[in-house]
């Protein structure tokens, strides 16, 4: 390329439904993911994490925001460590989390001993492993009678701006966003049945952080670039023109946040 060529768009060689490739769009813009993506209501929190938790591996961790909830829930005296394949996303998780512990890994293939931990999280992450493969994994890292918890938050797309918000940020996105809940069901033998919880509440962002919050999401990331800014733009516009949103200074984004968790087989050694 000389040096007058055009720079090639972030998007370039890369597949919107492509699996694997979105699951490893996250290593663009770390910082901005930190910023704007939804925290998780600490009663979620409270209610995956088993009591006397000593050890936990937050898994597919990103920048961090599960884990940072996670480490304020358990206070001292509780290992967290952090696993991500993304070194982008681990290297903003240790900017904002010195203290915890990181390893470069995936849940398929996770850089832990046998029976090392007393509970593994997953936030947002489920739906791009491979679901055997982790559940596998995941039993094996975890000490008898441990535990899986896994969540999601979702946009509440009961609320009319946030329907329509969806639909441009969805619209022609071939791999089902919320295609994890289900495959949670079916972790085989090695877990007890899975429990279900869903926590409601709202997030608050500046005005403007929509179009921010857009640009985060995988489908969006691999999109070409043209593409990608026509939806940004179309975001812009029902920023400007909803009656919910239009001269606010604040955004009130309401999220449905759904739990599962599920202990693994086997009796619980004494500690
Ligand atoms: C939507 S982000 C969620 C990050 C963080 N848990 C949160 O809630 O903000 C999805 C994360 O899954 C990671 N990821 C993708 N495929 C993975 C895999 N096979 N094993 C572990 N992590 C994976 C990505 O690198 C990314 O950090």
């Amino acid at each position: 390329m000389t040096s007058s060529s055009p720079p090639p768009p972030a998007s370039a060689g890369h597949d919107p439904h492509d699996h694997a490739d979105r699951a490893a769009s996250f290593d663009r813009d770390a910082d901005v993911y930190a910023q704007v993506r939804p925290t998780y209501p600490r009663d979620a929190v409270e209610w995956l994490l088993p009591a006397g938790a000593r050890r936990v591996l937050d898994l597919a961790a990103g920048t961090g925001k599960l884990t940072e909830v996670v480490v304020g829930l358990a206070g001292a005296g509780t290992d967290v460590v952090a696993v991500d394949p993304s070194l982008p996303m681990l290297a903003e998780l240790s900017a904002r989390l010195p203290g915890v512990a990181t390893r470069q890994g995936t849940a398929e293939h996770l850089p832990l001993p046998d029976a090392s931990v007393d509970a593994v999280l997953v936030a947002q992450a489920w739906h791009w492993f491979d679901a055997d493969a982790a559940a596998a994994e995941i039993a094996r890292v975890l000490r008898p009678g441990g535990t899986l918890g896994v969540v999601w938050n979702d946009r509440d797309a009961e609320v009319d701006w946030v329907a329509r918000f969806g639909e441009i940020l969805h619209r022609g996105d071939r791999l089902e966003p919320a295609a994890g809940h289900d495959a949670l069901t079916e972790l085989g033998g090695r877990f007890t049945a899975v429990e279900a919880e869903t926590f409601r509440w709202v997030d608050r962002l500046p005005s403007g952080a929509l179009r921010t919050l857009a640009g985060t999401r995988s489908y969006l990331l691999r999109l070409p670039e043209a593409e990608r800014e026509t939806r940004l733009a179309e975001v812009d516009a029902l920023e400007a023109t909803h009656p919910d949103l239009a001269g606010r200074t604040e955004i009130e984004l309401p999220y449905v946040t759904y739990a599962f968790r599920a202990r693994t087989r086997g009796a619980v050694p004494p500690r």
